[in-house]
């Protein structure tokens, strides 16, 4: 028998016996009851695939491209802060296990390695991960930077405006660690801007973004960076539509891994409202509960261009750091290959609605 994990459930599992329980708890954890945590698996369960016979799919194409670029398969790592919780070497393993795949590496501000390291491990694409912070020249500094290290995109993230309730991380008395891309200036400003409350005290963001910034700021942004702009945290179809309207050049349908607000839809039911109104006018990528080959088709079939997962990259971390990572990665290609092959699907482009209905015991 094998005790090496076979799939990204065994690699939790795995993760849990190996890291140290708070920060295991940080990783997994989700905001006040995990309500929405809990359904995200369940509704990709609830989805069901139409396989076609006789297509003569005997191999499978699983590239597809974001911003003109060619990535081996239609998933990349989510920004997710602090690598290094789960091993020494952190982003600098996951940059270097993503070049080595061929997908893109995203990057968050909150990072446990410098930005700029973390460019200079691999050479494979790189999308950096900023706030609307309370200084907005701290987000002209941060976007310069990561344009300067060579990052292919800007992502903004927009659901951390304010503190969330992670129950896990209070009970522990979770203290969070190295915030490599900040001086200690800008860590004890954001210590003293920070909502008080009963709060996770540990949350990266907390603080830092900035609960008042408006729509209206987006023209401002887009004079900050000529780069790719993603918009993250997208979870209706108007703010969607905004984004189309203001330009955006991608957005992401996110709810931070249900990690910042609790009892929000899944993304997965979130994405057809979002590429409804978005109307093909930008790319629309999704996160949350990414665990299967099965469930890349899904978002693919639903609309996405591609998807992104995060915790995975930690339970990959811990066991093996850049192997780790690499075999989370292989183990999702394998299952999507299979996917694609036994639903009679030979490239992204041929997934679409028609590979997927809801199950028919819930019509
Ligand atoms: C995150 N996520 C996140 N997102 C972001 O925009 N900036 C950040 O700093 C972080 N930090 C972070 C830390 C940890 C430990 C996790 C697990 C997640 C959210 C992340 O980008 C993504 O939205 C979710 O992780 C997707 O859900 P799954 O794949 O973890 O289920």
């Amino acid at each position: 028998m094998t005790t090496t994990p076979i799939n990204l459930f065994e690699y939790e599992a795995a993760a849990q016996n190996r890291m140290h329980p708070h920060e295991f708890d940080y990783v997994q954890g989700a905001a006040t009851d995990e309500i929405t945590m809990r359904r995200t698996r369940s509704a990709y369960e609830h989805i069901a695939l139409r396989p076609r016979v006789l297509t003569g799919t005997h191999a499978a194409d699983l590239t597809t491209t974001v911003f003109g670029k060619t990535i081996s398969a239609p998933f990349m790592l989510a920004p997710a802060g602090g690598h290094t919780r789960a091993h020494p070497e952190g982003e600098l393993a996951s940059a270097r296990a993503a070049a080595k795949f061929g997908t893109v590496l995203g990057i968050s501000a909150n990072s446990g390695h410098k930005l700029e390291d973390v460019a200079e491990a691999a050479d494979g694409p790189k999308w950096f991960q900023a706030y609307f912070y309370r200084n907005r020249e701290q987000t002209v500094e941060i976007v310069r930077r990561a344009e300067d290290a060579g990052y292919d995109a800007i992502i903004v993230t927009l659901d951390s405006s304010w503190p969330s309730k992670r129950e896990r991380n209070i009970r522990n008395g979770y203290k969070q660690g190295r915030r490599a891309n900040y001086t200690p200036e800008q860590v004890k400003a954001a210590q003293e801007a920070a909502p008080k409350g009963r709060f996770d005290s540990a949350q990266s963001s907390r603080g830092q973004t900035d609960p008042g910034a408006t729509w209206e700021e987006v023209a401002w942004l887009r004079t900050v960076t000529k780069l790719p702009l993603i918009f993250k945290g997208i979870m209706t179809g108007e703010d969607a539509k905004l984004c189309a309207d203001n330009g955006l050049d991608g957005l992401i349908v996110s709810n931070h891994g249900a990690r910042n607000l609790d009892t929000t839809m899944t993304t997965i039911e979130t994405l057809p409202e979002v590429v409804d109104a978005v109307n093909g006018k930008l790319p629309v990528f999704l996160d949350g509960g990414i665990r299967r080959g099965t469930d890349v088709a899904k978002a693919i079939a639903l609309g996405a261009r591609a998807v992104l997962f995060g915790r995975p990259i930690f339970y990959g971390l811990a066991l093996d750091g850049e192997d780790g990572v690499s075999s989370v990665l292989d183990i999702l290609r394998d299952e999507l290959e299979q996917t694609m092959i036994l639903a009679g699907r030979p490239s992204i482009a041929s997934i679409d609605s028609t590979l997927i209905r809801k199950m028919p015991v819930l019509d």
